[in-house]
């Protein structure tokens, strides 16, 4: 028993699987807790499907080991680890009614039919789908029939949730409705969920924890806050988000040298033992702020506005900058400032030491 996942846990230990010259998966050590809602995400094909069914059980790792609740899954087949899956395709049995597909998992596990009727009621009223409990898949919305394929998951108790993409088919509006519903039902049952997903926004609203994924590896885990904010690589801070990523060389001294500027940063110790290193500052574009024409203190930038895009409560501004390479840097102004920037106006923008992320 590993008392760091608890019982109903996964643990991953240098798990690999290679697919003839493709290393689809390598070495991933992961521990996701009891409880948990972790996403994992990542560009297409670097391994996040291929980790979910290890987990699952539908594919068997070629090095390392999957644990659940502690124990080795090695030789243990999907039906004996207790795992509810949901795929991007919902996957219903068309033949059978909403009731009957909810219902099929407790049957297979010889559950009393009397407990059979209550949790299909009781899944069914949790999702608003108690008065479709009659319909056929057909006659559903993609929505409603991912609702279904949801709670039909959880029918059967699973010790843990495993989702790929459950969301990606369906339309903005149901998407977020849809994944605010699997955040309150992962709240509710207290249930493990392992969340793929391309969509790093929907990884960042509803995530415990969010594992981002390169060719196979782990990239960076960490909090939304920690991926959003403390990028471990230009890899996580490009992927993660929007960002301006500026490279220059980093002077010691908390100076970053950038285009004929410096900048003061705010840096990790070890950065002291680097001056004179080629380095990365990223700043997000909701960290670049205004700045009044007279404003003479650290970290001002000025430019062009070179493009704007309306986003509703703001407004994202490309502004280019003053320098031999024609840099764009992107910000964020919320709508008083956003619509007053027009095309071609000169605009000052400063941001704080604190707001800036050093990377080497
Ligand atoms: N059955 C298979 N046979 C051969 N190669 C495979 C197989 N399944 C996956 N791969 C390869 O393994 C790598 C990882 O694939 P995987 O499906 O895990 O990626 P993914 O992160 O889920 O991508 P996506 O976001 O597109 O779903 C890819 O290079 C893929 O081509
Ligand atoms: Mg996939």
């Amino acid at each position: 028993m590993n008392p760091g996942s608890g019982k109903n846990g996964v643990e991953l230990i240098g798990v690999g699987k290679l697919y003839g010259s493709t290393q689809a998966v390598r070495g991933v050590s992961l521990a996701v807790r009891e409880g948990e809602f972790l996403s994992v995400v990542g560009p297409s094909g670097c391994g996040k499907t291929t980790m979910l069914r290890m987990i699952a059980g539908f594919i068997e790792p070629d090095a390392g080991d999957v644990l659940i609740g502690g124990v080795s899954m090695k030789g243990v087949p999907v039906r004996g680890r207790r795992v509810g899956i949901v795929f991007q395709n919902y996957a219903l049995f068309p033949n059978m009614t909403v009731r009957e597909n909810v219902a099929f998992g407790m049957k297979v596990q010889k559950r009393p039919q009397l407990q059979i009727e209550e949790t299909v009621a009781s899944l069914l009223a949790m999702v608003n789908m108690a008065d479709r409990a009659d319909s056929y898949p057909r006659q559903l919305s993609g929505g409603q029939q991912q609702r279904v394929a949801l709670v039909r998951a959880l029918a059967i108790e699973p010790r843990v949730l495993l989702l790929d993409e459950p969301l990606s088919a369906l339309d903005a509006k149901v998407r977020n409705t849809l994944r605010f519903e699997i955040k309150r039902i992962q709240r509710d049952s207290g249930i493990t969920m392992i969340y793929v997903t391309h969509d790093q926004e929907e990884a960042l609203s509803i995530s415990d924890r969010v594992a981002l994924m390169r060719g196979g590896s782990l990239e960076q885990v960490g909090t939304p806050a920690e991926l959003y904010s403390s990028p471990a690589s230009e890899f996580a801070a490009d992927f993660i988000g929007v960002n301006n990523i500026l490279r220059g060389v980093y002077e010691g001294g908390g100076k970053f040298a950038w285009n004929g500027r410096f900048f003061t940063v705010e840096t990790p110790a070890e950065a002291e033992r680097n001056p004179g290193a080629r380095a990365i500052l990223t700043i997000r574009p909701e960290r670049l702020v205004p700045a009044e024409a007279e404003y003479d203190g650290p970290n001002a930038l000025e430019g062009r506005v070179a493009g704007r895009i309306f986003l509703g409560p703001l407004t994202r501004v490309a502004l280019a900058v003053d320098s031999p390479d024609g840099e764009t840097l992107l910000l964020d102004l919320l709508n008083a400032a956003g619509e007053s920037a027009q095309m071609g106006d000169l605009l000052k923008v400063r941001f704080a030491p604190s707001d800036a992320h050093l990377l080497f």
